[in-house]
């Protein structure tokens, strides 16, 4: 499954579910654009990947933001000629009762989570060619409700719906446009008590939290041709969280 000189985008990329996204790009040969609000955290991811033989280029991008997004996309033909594959895996779950959530909190979370899709994978697939890869990172709350994300279930259910029509109109260009739904996995933003863990845990099939990697093998699958008749899907990787 070689991605050998392909070129990849990863949002949200300096820490968590993203840095294992690109990391395991990079293992299939990837050259990859790190992306995040941080950019010295995405300095060091690409110092890290190009000892491992690849090329990396640090942007600093919140994709909320059209200037941002527009010169992520910039930046990366500048710099690589051509983009295959975009991860849009950046996100937030800020956890607030339905009844104290303000205006700005739910708007944050629809930029961060779901405007964000509309305007990175618009902006990139304007310069894709057949055979490009949209993947998307939405999540299990898609489907499920949890107390205290209501702000977050509406965005990534959006993310699972708006994937239909867009992966519809991509068609046309050829670029697959999927949804990894990623259940409980453990990441620096998912922080969690011991007890927690234990209670989330027991309502896994799998009997363990997921990893990053469980995650990125899947977005490795999605990237490449491989899965190349495969559009407009959800796959959701949960250790079969929400088989019951
Ligand atoms: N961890 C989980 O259990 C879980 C479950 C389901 C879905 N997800 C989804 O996976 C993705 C990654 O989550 P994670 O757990 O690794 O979280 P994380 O908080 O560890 O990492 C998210 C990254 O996104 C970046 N980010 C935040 N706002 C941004 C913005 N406006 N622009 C660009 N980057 C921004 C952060 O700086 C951070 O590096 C998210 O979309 C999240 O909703 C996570």
């Amino acid at each position: 499954m070689s991605l050998k000189n392909k070129t990849a985008i990863v949002t949200g990329a300096r820490q968590g579910i993203g840095k294992g996204i690109v990391l395991a790009l990079v293992k299939e040969g990837c050259n990859i654009v790190v992306s995040d609000i941080v950019e010295d955290d995405c300095k060091k991811v690409v110092e890290e990947i190009e000892k491992l033989g690849v090329r990396g280029l640090a942007v600093k991008c919140d994709v909320s933001k059209k200037d941002e997004v527009d010169n992520l996309i910039k930046k990366t033909i500048e710099k690589f000629g051509k983009l295959d594959i975009l991860v849009n895996n950046a996100g937030i779950y800020p956890f607030k009762s339905f009844m104290e959530m303000t205006e700005s909190d739910w708007d944050k979370v629809m930029n961060v989570n779901l405007k964000s899709i509309f305007l990175c994978s618009q902006t990139a697939a304007k310069e894709m060619n057949s055979g490009s890869k949209i993947i998307n990172i939405s999540s299990i709350a898609a489907f499920v409700g949890f107390e205290g994300l209501v702000h977050y279930c509406a965005s990534k259910g959006g993310v699972n719906a708006m994937v239909r029509a867009l992966a519809l109109e991509l068609a046309q260009k050829k670029i697959n446009v999927n949804v990894i739904a990623p259940g409980a996995i453990d990441t620096p933003g998912a922080t969690s008590s011991e007890e927690q863990k234990k209670q989330t845990i027991s309502a896994i099939p799998w009997a363990r939290m997921g990893t990053s990697e469980d995650i990125a093998n899947a977005v490795v699958f999605l990237a490449s041709e491989k899965s190349n008749y495969i559009t407009g899907q959800v796959i959701v990787v949960d250790g079969g969280w929400t088989l019951r």
